[in-house]
């Protein structure tokens, strides 16, 4: 069986995540990669959680009352000032960015390249070896495809020697079906 896209992002996630580690979810949205990374790390760990949204940042809140979740740090910053968030020794587990527009809302608030390429490289440098940091991209929207063409074009270039860089989507989906980039720290 082939997994769908976002399943398959969580499927690697599960494999690589551990509890008690930290793990970065750069576009909160309406939360539901963040609850996903919160069960991952369990009580012991904990997320970090960006969106540059109030409407996510509190659509991303209800979801943590709902389910009773107390390891999430929720900020409403841009994902590219991750650093001022984390202890400078500290190592990510694994990461998480789903590209775009927040569904349901202003379509004009979207992720763009040189946040996204400067927040992916610096995770990078912090991932703990064997960590991936996922990128689900969607690129239908109004400056999507620019962002798409910048990320393959950044990441294709990254050291083979360092890092293993895969891409999964599926090739005969109507309306730019989104894809995964997944980047693996060896
Ligand atoms: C596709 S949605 C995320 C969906 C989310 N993962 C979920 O599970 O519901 C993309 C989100 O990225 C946010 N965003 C856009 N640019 C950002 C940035 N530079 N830093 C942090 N969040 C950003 C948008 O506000 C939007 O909520």
């Amino acid at each position: 069986m082939l997994y769908r896209i976002l399943d398959y992002a969580h499927h690697l996630l599960e494999q690589s995540i551990h509890p008690g580690e930290t793990a970065l979810d750069g576009t909160a949205g309406n939360g539901h990669d963040t609850v996903f990374l919160s069960k991952l790390v369990g009580d012991k760990g904990n997320v970090l959680s960006f969106d540059i949204q109030e409407q996510a940042i509190e659509s991303t809140h209800d979801r943590l009352v709902e389910n009773n979740i107390h390891n999430v740090n929720l900020i409403m910053d841009n994902h590219a000032h991750f650093e001022k968030y984390i202890d400078e020794e500290a190592i990510l587990g694994g990461a998480i960015f789903n590209l775009g527009y927040l569904p349901g809302s202003d379509k004009t608030i979207v992720t763009e390249s040189a946040s996204t390429l400067e927040a992916v490289h610096g995770i990078l440098e912090r991932l703990k070896k064997k960590g991936l940091l996922i990128l689900v991209v969607y690129h239908g929207h109004e400056g999507g495809q620019e962002e798409k063409e910048a990320l393959l074009k950044s990441l294709s270039k990254l050291d083979q020697k360092q890092y293993n860089v895969l891409r999964y989507g599926f090739l005969n989906q109507v309306n730019t079906p989104p894809f995964i980039l997944a980047i693996e720290k060896k």
